[in-house]
């Protein structure tokens, strides 16, 4: 790796170099737009270094790196020049106002376009029900381009600039945006980066033969080399096909398939992918996106004899794709989806990276908790791993299209006397039904036969009891039910991050098996939690005596309630001793005010000692926010089945 001195010279050497063909190259435009140019200028001269040193490191070697440096700059400044007014402005208010997303006025949704809502026109056409949900984020499931069948869910693309047509065009969706962004939504899509479908126009000059399509991906004349990498890969989708890679009859090769087979993983050691892909990235955020999410990160650069996930290249790429859109989209922020060891998903969270990211740890330990009613793995893990960098946020969410992987760290579930393997097969089992005395309804995912491992599909309701209460038609354990719903939900509005809200959630949506009668979707559990709308469900919101009418009354109540607490943003939090072994609780402390939040993760009352309510609450009188209630000091609190005050000092 080059040393700093020498990037610093060299940095200023090729930009001495390359600028004034650059503004040869782009004259006319700058001249039409004087302003526009100018800050494009000031923003590339302010992240030049680190744009350098991190392409130089990628890519340096290359004979043709200048060539690859020059077109690289052109296409950042090609979509400056093409980006919108309204993103243009929206560039300057978020550069006055970088922390706009820690605010506690931020909340998630997520949501497919054709289950939610049939078409983008349809979509726009639910605003209202955004508004009412209380949304300020909002991230479509991808909603491009993609093969006839089976596409993953759209994580198969086929085009990074043709939205599906059965959802509308690429201008309804930069319509959208605009609309959206002017009631206070942001718009959030994914960047499908690690791999293309195989009817992407790449592949498809691959598959015909084009060597330098070929070299977009990794494909291989026999299973000498599948053989070697494989030595060392872990199987991401094990009932798919055996192995990462898929044998294409018509090509006679082998090609490099992390997910499905027809999901081709990009080769990012080419400069040509790297560049093409900043070029789809900068169309992306020119349609209005505020937020991308970046899919898959930890999988994004191959080193032979690793795992190849994490590898340090995979943080230089994302690094060099966000130090490009700093200078052609600076609104932009970036999400990381990796669902990976903590600590490696806290490898990719930074300013400099992903300012934001999933917290699938928080989220696998919540269920952790639920099914053992005890606290000690959530706790202890989330007062070691919750604190992020400055300028970051967590994205904390309960479920997601994806399915619930158990990631926690193997020597944290140790330090609280857990067998780590042990755990996570009781959980599967407690989580798809074959552990006798469980509530949830879920469904197992990508079983390996070889190691046993699983994951495990399902609603939030069904996995939290719903489903197997009403069944039972036992209004106890429906009870029971809504409040595991309605407490997971009051954590994560209350303890520090964004919190995203898995739409269907809100009302209680159950699961839906009938995937498993479509021959594209039967192969995959993960669509028994994506369902279509339920508009029966969307009626009853507004009956608090139906089921959905509860958990949406209460819900949006917990949302608009958070929107009011100054001390829940930013992410900074104290994991408290609560001295329960069903207890979890934090404090959070902002701008004069200090919360303390208690959630009570059994179906058994449980107790606060008086005293740890004065060193953590710091006062002798607080007020429940959520109920209302009084409580005091001098007496220990006490809590129902799963219950979840948020406690403030009163004055
Ligand atoms: C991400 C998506 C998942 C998809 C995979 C491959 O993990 O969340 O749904 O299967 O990437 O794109
Ligand atoms: C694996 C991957 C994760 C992906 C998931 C999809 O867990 O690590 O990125 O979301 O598979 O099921």
């Amino acid at each position: 790796m080059a040393d700093a001195a020498w990037v610093r010279e060299q940095a200023a050497l090729s930009l001495g170099r390359v600028w004034p063909r650059l503004a040869a190259r782009f004259e006319e435009q700058a001249a039409a737009s004087r302003e526009a140019w100018q800050a494009f200028e000031a923003r590339l001269r302010r992240e030049w270094e680190r744009l350098f040193g991190l392409l130089v490191g990628l890519y340096g070697e290359h004979y043709d790196f200048f060539y690859h440096l020059e077109e690289i700059l052109a296409a950042a400044a090609r979509s400056w020049l093409a980006r919108p007014d309204w993103l243009k402005d929206l560039d300057a208010r978020r550069e006055t106002d970088p922390a706009w997303f820690q605010s506690q006025r931020m909340v998630g949704g997520v949501c497919y376009v054709d289950l939610f809502a049939g078409t983008l026109a349809g979509l726009r056409e639910q605003l209202p029900y955004f508004k009412e949900l209380g949304l300020t984020y909002l991230h479509l499931m991808p909603l491009f381009e993609v093969p006839e069948g089976n596409s993953d869910g759209g994580y198969a693309v086929s085009s990074y600039r043709r939205v599906d047509p059965k959802l509308g065009a690429i201008d309804d969706l930069a319509e959208l945006a605009r609309e959206f962004q002017s009631h206070g939504i942001s718009l959030v899509l994914d960047f499908v980066f690690n791999h293309t479908s195989d009817e992407h126009e790449w592949a498809q000059r691959a598959r015909a033969g084009d060597p330098e399509c070929r070299d977009y991906y990794y494909i291989f004349p026999d299973r000498t080399m599948p053989d070697a990498y494989e030595r060392t890969l872990r199987e991401i989708f094990p009932t798919v096909r055996r192995g990462s890679f898929t044998y294409r009859e018509d090509m006679h090769s082998w090609v490099w398939t992390t997910f499905n087979s027809f999901q081709w993983d990009l080769n990012y050691a080419n400069p040509s992918v790297f560049r093409a892909m900043a070029e789809e990235m900068l169309f992306i955020a020119n349609a209005g996106v505020e937020i991308l999410r970046l899919d898959a990160v930890a999988f994004i650069w191959k080193r032979m004899g690793t795992s190849c996930e994490n590898q340090p290249e995979a943080h230089m790429l994302i690094q060099a794709f966000n130090t490009l859109a700093r200078i052609a989209a600076p609104a932009m922020l970036f999400k990381s989806e990796a669902i990976v060891h903590p600590d490696d998903v806290l490898s990719y969270i930074g300013p400099n990276e992903c300012q934001i990211s999933y917290n699938p740890l928080l989220m696998a330990l919540l269920w952790e908790a639920l099914a053992t009613r005890e606290v000690k793995l959530l706790a202890y893990s989330m007062n070691k791993r919750f604190k992020l960098p400055h300028g970051c946020a967590w994205i904390n969410y309960l479920r997601s299209h994806d399915d619930i992987g158990w990631t926690f760290d193997n020597a944290d579930a140790e330090y609280v006397w857990i067998d780590p393997a042990g755990h996570r097969k009781f959980l599967n089992a407690f989580y798809i039904g074959r552990f006798e005395r469980s509530f949830a309804r879920g469904v197992p995912f990508q079983e390996n036969p070889d190691t046993g491992d699983a994951r495990v599909s399902g609603t939030l309701a069904s996995l939290a009891g719903l489903e197997q209460a009403i069944q039972a038609g036992d209004e106890q354990l429906i009870d029971l039910a809504v409040r595991r719903i309605l407490m997971l939900h009051s954590i994560i509005l209350s303890i520090g991050g964004i919190p995203l809200i898995y739409l269907g959630d809100e009302l209680g949506t159950l699961n839906d098996y009938t995937y498993a009668a479509n021959p594209a979707k039967a192969g995959d559990s993960r669509w028994v939690h994506r369902p279509l709308l339920d508009e029966q469900r969307m009626r009853l919101r507004h009956d608090p005596a139906s089921r959905p009418g509860w958990i949406f009354a209460e819900l949006t109540r917990l949302i608009r309630l958070r929107k009011q607490q100054p001390a829940i943003w930013d992410g900074a939090m104290d994991v408290i001793e609560s001295g329960n072994p069903h207890l979890f609780g934090y404090v959070r402390h902002n701008a004069g005010q200090r919360l303390l939040v208690v959630a009570n993760f059994s179906e058994q009352p449980q107790e606060l000692d008086g005293n740890r309510l004065r060193v953590y609450g710091l006062g002798y009188q607080f007020t429940d926010l959520i109920t209302g209630q009084a409580c005091s000091a001098d007496a220990a609190l006490r809590l129902e089945p799963y219950q979840c005050v948020w406690l403030e000092v009163k004055p």
